[in-house]
């Protein structure tokens, strides 16, 4: 019930400020940046000076299309923005992509957004692991992971503080996780289909991403000087197309409905994703949960 009325509260009053602080001289990377959130966080770093915005996508023709809209709608030039593949769903891909980050000038910002939401079981077979688990959790950290050294040589070489963050999850508090009651391997367990709460899967992939995301921070401290800033954000329900797997059923109508009366348009929810990667955000947010911009967890 608390968590309805804390939803209820931020989706009807809370106001997000629309983002402001220049990104000029930055490299910023956004994964799954051809659309929705990403796409729209996108554009708004573009139009706040970024030198440089990679989206990194799945198919790169998507990508192409998002670039050209986010050109079309700001004063940038084509140099501001590029297009880098990257499939979550393959670790031949994350590896790759590590790799060409290594090969960045600077990197100043990662925004970790790609993610998936769907009630159908299915292994994701660059993975071996089921989709949320995979997608939302494991491949969403280890993007982070393969980011950070970058990262971490940007803070160094310009004496700033450069930032990571992985597009959480407001559900997360409300995810049952029965799955953790089994004995076993963790990964094991959510791989078992048998055991699986579809229903619940989702937020509980947003769950393990918060823990992983905390434990992330604990392990890479801020020092005193220039580091990287690790945060968890919701954007709060935005309109956006999560739920394309989910279309057809009563469910879904009774979802479409909710979203109609309570959600963010994408551009509102992304001034979430552009807070938790400001240049200004404060040691405060480090390994914490941020939601209408501000630290909550
Ligand atoms: N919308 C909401 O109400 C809401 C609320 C809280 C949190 N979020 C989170 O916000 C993030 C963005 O969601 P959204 O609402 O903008 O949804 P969306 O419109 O469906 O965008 C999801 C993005 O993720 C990409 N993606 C999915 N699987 C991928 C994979 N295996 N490899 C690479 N990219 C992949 C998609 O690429 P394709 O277009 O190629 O499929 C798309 O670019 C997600 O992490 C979501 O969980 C959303």
């Amino acid at each position: 019930m608390a968590f309805f009325l804390t939803l209820l509260r931020s989706q009807l009053f809370a106001r997000l400020p629309y983002p402001a602080t220049s990104f000029e001289g930055q490299t910023v990377v956004i994964t799954g940046s051809n659309t929705g959130l990403g796409l729209e966080a996108a554009r708004h770093i573009v139009r706040l000076g970024a030198s440089r915005c990679i989206l990194a996508v799945r198919t790169p023709a998507k990508g192409e299309a998002a670039a050209a809209s986010i050109l079309s709608s700001t004063r940038a030039t084509t140099d501001a923005i590029d297009v880098w593949p990257l499939d979550l769903s393959s670790y031949d891909s994350i590896k790759a992509f590590g790799k060409k980050l290594q090969t960045l000038d600077r990197l100043d910002a990662v925004i970790q957004n790609a993610g998936v939401l769907t009630s159908h079981w299915k292994v994701e077979p660059g993975l071996g692991l089921e989709s949320h688990v995979g997608i939302n959790a494991v491949a969403a950290v280890l993007v982070g992971l393969v980011a950070l050294p970058k990262l971490k040589e940007t803070a160094r070489e310009t004496g700033t503080t450069t930032r990571l963050a992985f597009v959480g999850s407001d559900l997360h508090f409300i995810a049952a996780f029965k799955e953790a009651e089994n004995e076993g391997p963790l990964l094991d367990v959510l791989g078992d289909e048998k055991l699986a709460n579809m229903g619940d899967r989702y937020s509980t992939s947003k769950l393990l991403l918060h823990y992983a995301v905390q434990e992330l921070a604990a392990r890479s401290p801020l020092g005193k000087g220039a580091d990287v800033l690790i945060t968890d954000v919701t954007p709060g329900a935005c309109e956006s197309d999560l739920f394309r797997d989910e279309k057809g059923s009563l469910q879904a109508f009774i979802q479409s409905i909710l979203i109609k009366l309570m959600a963010r348009t994408t551009e509102v929810g992304s001034r979430a994703l552009v807070h938790g990667v400001d240049p200004h955000l404060g040691p405060e947010a480090h390994g914490r949960f941020l939601m209408d911009c501000k630290v909550v967890e």
